[in-house]
């Protein structure tokens, strides 16, 4: 496999997200985001760790960057923490202010990656809120729909003449269900009560943040990111099918739907009927509508499901890896299951309204070790290489798949697991920021200069 097969236009970079990266949480001004909050409290993250310091992105970006640009990717996708930008969540307009400095942060990270040939794509929000926004009631309140919007407008004007690529949310599923009403991510609320108007809240922000950088972006490239799965029934009984297009309207249409102007998949989730009866306002469904230039489909594993009486609402559960007896699975526990790729862009890839498919994410965590100084992480050569292949035949079949963003360019901060999951392609010692390319960054390298033979 080498570059080519895959067409001159095909996009490859790397996927990051500030929280997980970036340190440097207190410093020129940033205020809290609700992450911070977050990891500080007890039994909240597996480890009991946090991303103060993370992989200290915020002062190594310049030599970061140079080993990114090493791998041969030439794309680079990272996000813009809020409260670096607006310490209170709002800008002027809105009764706060921003914070120049971490605006200037930004600016001297674009202009790196422009000098570097490295294209920026920028993701507006990638879990970070501000917890001054969370205070005054978070994604429950309707309010945030501005205050997201007034974000998007002071970044897309301060940023918007020299970065074209925008992604405005990051898997809206995740930080909508897992922070409000699991609680397994932050903010860490859990309550059925905020389920809905959260769901529709960010379904609104994602939207509206999408007409706000058409606003202000001339030759704007928007999109926005969903995880997804292919959802499998454990048995062929209907019972089980069932359960399984109940999670498929969960995992995988729930935010994009809206956008296309289809509405809520109320139809396998009647409980969803509640967002338009008793959440919505006048004239809703037409501004849940956003016309996307490209859908970023952030896909990882495919999930087998059952029904089940436990999981109200769902009438569902997953069937894991290790119930199946399935022995190729990451330290995640997520499935090996290449042909999944596939499977989920020919899935999106129906829809009408879905031009262009970009796959945002996608990656392995496996254990790590460094012998020699170097670290031979060969199951992560396999899982991009067999992943890669299912899209290649996604666009030989003529289905629209132009890039591969590979999460993620460096070890990181992954969220409630804490340190442990390593997906990089460059290792990081936390104790000391060295850094180092794995022999499946090098393996990027070599198949992005056309340098390894078919296979
Ligand atoms: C989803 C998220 O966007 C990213 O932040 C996370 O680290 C990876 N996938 C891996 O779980």
């Amino acid at each position: 496999m080498h570059r080519y097969d895959f067409g001159p236009d095909f996009i490859w970079g790397t996927a990051t997200a500030a929280y997980q990266i970036e340190g440097a949480v207190d410093r020129d001004g940033r205020s809290p985001s609700v992450w911070d909050t977050f990891c500080h409290q007890k039994g909240r993250i597996k480890t009991g760790e946090h991303a103060d310091i993370a992989c200290e992105f915020y002062d190594r970006y310049e030599s970061d960057l140079r080993l990114h640009k090493a791998m041969g990717l030439d794309h680079f996708r990272f996000s813009i923490s809020w409260s670096r930008v607006l310490p209170d969540g709002t800008g002027p307009d809105q009764g706060g202010r921003i914070n120049e400095a971490g605006l200037a942060f930004y600016d001297r990270l674009i202009d790196h990656c422009l000098s570097l040939g490295l294209t920026p794509w920028i993701t507006l929000y990638h879990w970070d809120l501000p917890q001054a926004l969370e205070n005054r009631g978070g994604w429950p309140n309707r309010q945030i729909v501005d205050w997201f919007a007034g974000f998007v407008d002071v970044c897309t004007k301060a940023f918007g003449h020299k970065v074209r690529h925008w992604i405005i949310l990051n898997e809206p599923l995740a930080f909508s269900v897992l922070g409000y009403f699991t609680g397994q991510h932050a903010p860490g609320r859990r309550s059925f009560r905020n389920l809905l108007p959260v769901i529709h809240h960010t379904a609104l922000a994602q939207a509206e943040g999408g007409r706000v950088v058409r606003r202000n972006v001339p030759n704007a490239v928007v999109g926005t990111t969903f995880s997804c799965s292919p959802i499998d029934s454990f048995t062929e009984s209907a019972r089980d099918q069932a359960a399984a297009r109940r999670v498929d309207a969960l995992m995988n249409r729930l935010f994009i739907e809206p956008a296309l102007g289809l509405g809520y998949p109320t139809q396998e989730l009647p409980f969803l009927e509640g967002i338009m009866k008793r959440v919505a306002k006048p004239g809703d469904s037409e501004r849940l509508a956003f016309d996307f230039d490209f859908i970023g489909l952030q896909h990882y594993f495919r999930a087998v499901v059952e029904h089940s009486y436990f999981m109200p609402y769902l009438w569902a559960r997953d069937v894991s890896p290790l119930r199946r007896g399935v022995q190729t699975i990451t330290e995640m526990g997520w499935e090996v299951y290449p042909e999944s790729m596939y499977r989920i862009i020919r899935q999106f890839s129906q829809y009408e309204g879905v031009r262009k498919i970009l796959i945002t994410e996608s990656g392995a965590a496996f254990y790590d070790q460094v012998e020699n100084g170097a670290v031979n992480d060969l199951a992560r050569i396999d899982y991009h290489r067999s992943y890669l292949q299912n899209i290649l035949r996604a666009k030989q079949e003529g289905l629209p798949v132009d890039g591969y963003f590979v999460w993620t360019f460096l070890d990181n901060f992954e969220w409630a697991e804490g340190y442990r999951p390593r997906f990089g392609l460059v290792y990081v010692d936390f104790r000391t920021q060295q850094r180092i390319i794995k022999a499946s960054g090098r393996w990027f390298q070599q198949m992005l200069a056309g340098q390894l033979a078919h296979q």
